[in-house]
């Protein structure tokens, strides 16, 4: 659907429940990382893009301190809260994102008086695509504009990051959110995540007779979960370790040197490997896209997944399946994206070859007994943005 008509119908469904037109519409996508994994809480480089599916909000102002939620994917009626009552983790519903927001702005010293928010999404949710970070975004982006706040958009992405954080209580970093707030169409970014310096890197694939697949495999994910949180505080003790702010202050140079004086530590030194040799594969691939080399990121990509299943352990035998059937089929590369324990692969591929891939991917999960993943193709699509 084009994003006017989505703009019409999501204000013609907050008429419905509202009784009155809104004052706005917005859109903020999820996104795929295209490498640069589990580098954000480490300060360091990811390059995401936005995709296509995206959070759609219509949004009105009130003036008495009431915040009132409706999503059109979930059965739940609209959900009224008093702004005064909300409370860092007093929420494990879908209604914890954007009343996180409004949590978020208001914490920061920003006069929020009420809202009236309907919500849709197209970002497939637990499949690792960032549809928690569209939720946020798009809430923060529409009470920015109608409050008129004059927040940027990396300072939006920061405030989301604290209601996912400290509201929703999940530990992640400060990617999806920078990607859904800040990606451009037809372009990668290129995020450092210590200082949120960003470079659009044009990414155009099909102008290069290539293809990028999203392999959802189905398999539901949650950060909030342990495992994230451990890989975190594993990194974190890393870097004490090695006396540096953080492990994006390890030079790649010098990598062998800080394994060795990790001694002991197994599964610090796994860690600490991964998120050094990652940051350097992020700044490979930039270079390669610069240069026009496109097809010869397949190869970094692919050393990435090595790198997420072996030391940072974080894949799955879905994952690997995905990415060791796409190889054998000819893809040019293949990794998981997101944080892992599930959700989805990428697969770089000549356009020729996507039917053939996406035939091989489907068989080997029938013939292993799994869930048939559900294959797209991504196109770098637009960051967040008012619609209406
Ligand atoms: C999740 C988190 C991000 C990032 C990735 C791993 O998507 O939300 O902040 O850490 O995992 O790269």
């Amino acid at each position: 659907m084009e994003a006017q008509q989505v703009a019409q119908q999501v204000a013609r469904r907050f008429t419905e429940l509202y009784g009155a037109r809104p004052e706005g519409v917005w859109a903020a996508p999820g996104r795929v990382n295209l490498i640069g994994e589990h580098t954000d809480y480490n300060d360091g480089f990811v390059m995401p893009f936005a995709l296509p599916h995206q959070a759609t909000a219509a949004v009105s102002r009130r003036t008495d301190g009431v915040l009132r939620l409706h999503s059109a994917d979930v059965a739940d009626d609209v959900v009224e809260l008093r702004l005064d009552d909300l409370a860092p983790q007093s929420d494990r519903g879908w209604t914890a994102y954007p009343a996180g927001v409004v949590w978020a702005l208001r914490e920061a010293g920003h006069e929020i008086t009420g809202a009236d928010v309907h919500l849709s999404s197209t970002v497939p949710t637990g499949a690792g695509l960032s549809s928690s970070a569209a939720l946020e975004v798009v809430v923060a982006l529409a009470l920015n504009d109608l409050y008129g706040l004059g927040l940027q958009g990396w300072r939006l992405a920061r405030l989301c990051q604290r209601a996912e954080n400290v509201y929703v209580g999940a530990p992640t970093g400060i990617m999806d959110q920078t990607a859904s707030a800040c990606c451009e169409s037809g372009h990668a970014l290129f995020l450092d995540t210590r200082d949120l310096s960003q470079q659009q890197i044009p990414f155009d694939l099909a102008a290069e007779g290539l293809r990028l697949l999203v392999v959802d495999t189905q398999v539901k994910h949650a950060h909030s979960g342990g495992e994230y949180g451990k890989r975190r505080a594993g990194c974190e003790k890393g870097a004490a370790l090695l006396g540096v702010d953080a492990l994006r202050d390890v030079p790649h140079a010098g990598l062998d040197a800080a394994l060795a004086r990790l001694g002991d530590e197994e599964e610090v030194r796994r860690l600490v490997r991964h998120v050094v040799t990652e940051d350097r594969r992020v700044e490979r691939a930039v270079a390669l896209l610069r240069s026009g080399e496109t097809r010869a990121i397949g190869p970094v990509l692919t050393e990435g997944h090595a790198s997420l299943r072996d030391d940072f352990r974080v894949s799955c035998p879905e994952l690997d399946l995905v990415v060791d059937t796409a190889l054998s089929a000819g893809a040019l590369g293949a990794r998981m994206t997101g944080g892992g324990f599930g959700g989805s692969a990428i697969v770089l591929a000549e356009a020729a070859d996507v039917e053939t891939l996406t035939k091989a991917v489907g068989e080997a999960f029938a013939g292993a007994g799994f869930t048939a993943p559900r294959v797209f193709e991504a196109v770098p699509a637009a960051g967040a943005r008012r619609l209406a």
